[in-house]
């Protein structure tokens, strides 16, 4: 293994309960792959280009299998910079709270400014293909709730199931998911002992990666 790509979605940095199990998933990655490199990129923080109307005529003529000209070519040159830093990994880890059952906002626009059209996929006479290839994920997630197998509140859980569609959709299927959870709903001593577990769950992921 030697780039990973950390994509973190959430802006609260050291107060993170994401990010204290993606921590641990990170340091015992180092002690067996000392030589990777880790590139960071926090969609909620970072300034990502919008989906102006230039960028999207962009994005429909590569969907129709033309080339990016003129204005739209101009206009995609960020979008090709997050792609490019994007494909340069081969591994990624998400690290991602919950938010209204689903992803925070910032991470979808990342999603919506890497997933293009000729780059991560194309239509065929099969029908879609995803481009990417021999690709692995972790997806590292908190919340407040618990939408564990058992819980009654499972079906709420709208986020595992869009991020695995999302980049199956591009070809990566390899996707190992670990949320901590309940991180609000249970008071403190809960969080802790949900913390513990995914950190724990986040080190033997770490171990056989
Ligand atoms: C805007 C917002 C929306 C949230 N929506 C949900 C939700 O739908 N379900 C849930 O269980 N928790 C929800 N939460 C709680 C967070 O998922 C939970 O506190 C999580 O641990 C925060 O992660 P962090 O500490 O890494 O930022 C929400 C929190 C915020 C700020």
């Amino acid at each position: 293994m030697k780039k990973l790509l950390h994509i973190i979605a959430t802006p609260r940095g050291e107060a993170s309960r994401t990010l204290k199990v993606s921590g641990v998933f990170l340091a015992e990655l180092r002690k067996k792959y000392p030589g990777c490199t880790v590139d960071t990129i926090n969609v909620s923080t970072e300034t990502l280009p919008p989906l102006t109307v230039k960028r999207i005529d962009g994005k429909f003529a590569l969907l129709m299998g033309g080339d990016l000209e003129g204005e739209a070519a101009r206009a995609w040159k960020d979008i090709i910079t997050h792609i490019e830093r994007f494909l340069a990994a081969e591994t990624y880890l998400i690290s991602t709270p919950m938010w209204n059952f689903g992803i925070p906002y910032a991470l979808k626009h990342y999603i919506d400014v890497v997933v293009q059209p000729k780059y991560l996929f194309r239509y065929s006479e099969n029908g879609p293909e995803g481009l990417l290839k021999n690709k692995k994920m972790v997806v590292i997630t908190s919340r407040g709730g618990d939408y564990g197998p058992d819980s009654p509140a499972r079906t709420y859980d709208l986020q595992e199931p869009y991020l695995r569609a999302v980049f199956g959709f591009v070809g990566i299927t390899d996707i190992t998911f670990i949320n901590a959870q309940p991180m609000d709903a249970l008071g403190p001593e809960v969080e802790r002992k949900a913390i513990a577990q995914a950190q724990e769950a986040a080190r033997r992921l770490a171990e056989t990666w």
